[in-house]
């Protein structure tokens, strides 16, 4: 099989579950990382049960003696490895699971900077740019960058380099340009509101919620094609 892949935001809790339904009479139950080091183990009809080992997650696991699932709290980054569950059922017979677990930090809020925006006979021409303050592009790990305008994204990418617009008042603008910044977990953004014919502001007197909404249908589908 293909091993389950589990994403998980760093400081957050995450259960881990067994692929399929264990059977009612299993004896022996252990969750491991890195496929060797035991985390914890659980023989239903044994006392003094589950075992936690040492390991880095003593403290933070619990094992759910109902579905055998493991609940990690405060995930931090270097939790991410792959999990294996090995049963061994009435009969002696082992079965193992692996599941993957993967923890990232949550993105930081871009700013978008206004390099340029001057008006040229029917045209506005502006040069955006975004970045995370205090944090160079390769420094946003597995994270991906989009500019965002009313008709959906451009297919620019945000922190590497400037956008550069020219637009056609009144045919062709776009009420707003977003800059979203997005991981496997999170995402952030930060937006600017033209007003023609060459505006740009930090605010939006009309546009905003419907932006807003606008955001909340979108992101998780841009979501969906860059991390799939
Ligand atoms: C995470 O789990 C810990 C320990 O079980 C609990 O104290 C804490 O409230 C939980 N945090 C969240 C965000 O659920
Ligand atoms: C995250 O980034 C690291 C290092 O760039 C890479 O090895 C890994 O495959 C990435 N993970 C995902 C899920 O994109
Ligand atoms: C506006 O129209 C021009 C010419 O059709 C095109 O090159 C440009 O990309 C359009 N800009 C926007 C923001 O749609």
């Amino acid at each position: 099989h293909v091993a389950p892949v589990v994403k998980a935001i760093s400081g957050s809790n995450v259960s881990l579950q067994i692929p399929e339904r264990l059977p009612d009479d299993y004896t022996k139950l252990t969750w491991l990382y890195t496929a060797q080091q035991k985390i914890v183990e659980w023989s239903p009809d044994k006392p003094m049960n589950p075992k936690y080992f040492d390991s880095k997650f003593k403290g933070r696991v619990t094992l759910d003696p109902q579905s055998g699932a493991l609940n990690i709290s405060n995930t931090q980054k270097d939790d991410s490895s792959t999990f294996r569950i090995k049963m061994l059922n009435a009969s002696g017979v082992a079965q193992t699971w692996n599941i993957l677990l993967q923890v990232f930090d949550p993105v930081r809020k871009p700013v978008i900077k206004i390099e340029t925006i001057r008006q040229e006979n029917n045209n506005c021409y502006m040069k955006l740019s975004c970045a995370i303050p205090d944090q160079s592009p390769d420094q946003c790990v597995n994270c991906t960058c989009t500019w965002l305008e009313d008709s959906g994204p451009l297919p620019k990418e945000c922190l590497s380099s400037a956008l550069e617009l020219n637009v056609l008042v009144p045919q062709n603008y776009s009420m707003f340009y977003t800059c979203l910044v997005s991981n496997p977990v999170s995402s952030e953004s930060d937006t600017v509101y033209f007003t023609p014919p060459c505006t740009l502001s930090r605010s939006s007197s009309s546009g905003v919620n419907w932006i807003a909404s606008w955001l909340i249908v979108m992101v998780p589908t841009i979501l969906g094609l860059l991390f799939t």
